[in-house]
C-alpha cells in the first residue's frame, strides 16, 4: 500500500567533486520528503574496494565521467526501488545489490548504488521528521557521541606533490567538545603555517587535496617533528595527539617500501614506526604496511598496544576483509568509508562487527569530496571513535566539521 514513506522518484545527475572530477548526486523522493546524497571518490584507493563506475570516454573529463552510472540509477535502480518503503534500509540495499548482481558492484557501480542507498536514508529521516543522526541512532540503538576529530594538516603521498612517502599527518585533539577541537585546530594551523614558511619556503603554506599544507620536507619524520614543536609552543602537549596515515600500498614496490630515499623491507619499516612511536605523541598509524600484509599490521599492533593500528586499504569497509584482519590480529582501529563497500547497510554491518570486536571506528571522507555532510551524522549517531575529514579549511571538509559543530552545540 502506498504511504508517505513509499518511494515515488529517484533522480541522478553528474556533478564535480573537490578535485574537479565528475561524481553522482542522487535524490530519492517520497510524497512526504526527499533526500539527496553526493558521492565522494578516493585517489589512494584499496584494490579490494567495490567498483567505482566511470565512463572511460576520453572526450569527456579525461574518461572520468559518470554518465553510465547516472543512467543506471535513473533506469535499473529507480525501477527496483520505486514503491518500496524508504525506511526499510536493509531490504532496499539488498535490492540494489541484487540489481547489480556482482560481488564488487562492477556492473552498475558502487558509486551509483551508494547514491541511492544514502539518499533513501536521508529521505526516510526527513519523512520521519528526524535529524539524520537522530534517525540513525534510533535505527542502530546506539548512544550518540561526538567523535574525535582526525584533521589532516600536512598532505603528501598521492594527495600532493611532495617528497614524502607517508600520505597524511593529522592532529587529534583530546578536548571534550567539537568547538574546543576547532579552536585548538585553528591555533595549530596558524602556528604551523608560520613554522613551515620559516623552515622551508613561503610555498609550504599551499594546500593539498585535503586542505593540509604541502611542505618540502625530505624525511617522513620531519612533519612529526614540526607538529610536536607546534604543540610545545602552544602548550598543547598531552591535549593534542598526532596521527599518521602512511597509505603504505602507494609506496610498496616489488616487495619493498620506498621511504626517505631507501628501499625498506617490512622489518625496516616496522623499526622506523617503533622509533616514531617512541619519539612523537602518536595516537594511531593507518595503513602502516601494504594492503595484503595482514602480518605486518599484526606485528606492529603486537609491539605497540598503546596506539591504534588502523586498517583502511587493508579492510576497505568490507566485512570479509575485517574478519581476515581480526583473525590475524592486525588492527584495533578501522576506517569506515561508505563508498568502499557501496551501500549504507553493509557499512553499518562493518561498524557493528568492528564494535563487537572492540575495534575503534573512524568514519572518513575521501580525498575527492563533495559538500555532503552525511558522514558527520553517521559518526555522531554511532558514537564513533573518530571522524576523519581533512584539514579545517576548504568547503568540502568544513561541511563535515560544521555539521558536527552544529549537532553538538
Ligand atoms: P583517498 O585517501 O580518499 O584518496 O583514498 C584517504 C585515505 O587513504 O584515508
Ligand atoms: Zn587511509
Amino acid at each position: 500500500m502506498k504511504s508517505r514513506f513509499s518511494i515515488t522518484g529517484v533522480s541522478a545527475e553528474e556533478i564535480l567533486d573537490s578535485r574537479g572530477n565528475p561524481t553522482l548526486s542522487v535524490t530519492v523522493s517520497t510524497d512526504a520528503a526527499s533526500g539527496t546524497f553526493s558521492v565522494p571518490s578516493g585517489a589512494s584507493t584499496g584494490i579490494h574496494e567495490a567498483w567505482e563506475k566511470r565512463d572511460g570516454d576520453q572526450k569527456r573529463f579525461r574518461g572520468l565521467g559518470v554518465k553510465k552510472a547516472v543512467a543506471g540509477v535513473r533506469t535499473v535502480l529507480a525501477r527496483k526501488v520505486k514503491g518500496k518503503d524508504v525506511r526499510q534500509q536493509k531490504e532496499l540495499d539488498a535490492l540494489l545489490c541484487a540489481a547489480d548482481g556482482t560481488p564488487n558492484k562492477r556492473r552498475l557501480g558502487a558509486n551509483a548504488l551508494l547514491g541511492v542507498s544514502i539518499a533513501s536514508a536521508k529521505a526516510a529521516a526527513a519523512a520521519e521528521g528526524l535529524s539524520m543522526h537522530g534517525y540513525l541512532s534510533r535505527m542502530l540503538k546506539t548512544k550518540p557521541q561526538a567523535p574525535r576529530l582526525f584533521m589532516n594538516v600536512i598532505n603528501a603521498g598521492k594527495h600532493a606533490s611532495s617528497y614524502l612517502a607517508f600520505q597524511e599527518y593529522m592532529i587529534v585533539s583530546l578536548t571534550d567538545t567539537v568547538e574546543e577541537g576547532l579552536i585548538v585546530a585553528d591555533k595549530i594551523r596558524a602556528e604551523l603555517r608560520a613554522q613551515v614558511k620559516k623552515r622551508y619556503s613561503p610555498f609550504s603554506a599551499n594546500y593539498g587535496d585535503e586542505g593540509g599544507f604541502v611542505i618540502q620536507a625530505r624525511k617522513v619524520a620531519e612533519p612529526l617533528e614540526i607538529l610536536t614543536n607546534v604543540l610545545a609552543k602552544l602548550h598543547l602537549k598531552g591535549k593534542v595527539m598526532l596521527a599518521i596515515d602512511s597509505a603504505a600500498s602507494s609506496f610498496y614496490r616489488n616487495g619493498k617500501y620506498d621511504v626517505d630515499g631507501k628501499r625498506m623491507a617490512q622489518n625496516d619499516l616496522l623499526k622506523l614506526y617503533g622509533a616514531l612511536i617512541k619519539k612523537y605523541p602518536l595516537i594511531s598509524i593507518e595503513d602502516p604496511f601494504d594492503e595484503e600484509d595482514f602480518e605486518g599490521f599484526a606485528r606492529l599492533h603486537a609491539a605497540h598496544r598503546g596506539i591504534k593500528v588502523i586498517g583502511d586499504d587493508l579492510t576497505v569497509t568490507n566485512p570479509g576483509r575485517l574478519e581476515q584482519a581480526l583473525e590475524h590480529g592486525s588492527i584495533n582501529g578501522i576506517i569506515i568509508k561508505p563508498n568502499q563497500i557501496g551501500t549504507l547497510s553493509e557499512t553499518l554491518e562493518v561498524m557493528k562487527l568492528a564494535d563487537a570486536a572492540r575495534i575503534a571506528c573512524v568514519v572518513s571522507h575521501r580525498s575527492g569530496e563533495t559538500n555532503d555532510d552525511f558522514i558527520a551524522d553517521l559518526a555522531y549517531a554511532f558514537g564513533a571513535f573518530g571522524l576523519k575529514a581533512g584539514a579545517p579549511n576548504r568547503g568540502e571538509r568544513l561541511a563535515k566539521y560544521n555539521r558536527l559543530w552544529r549537532i553538538t552545540s
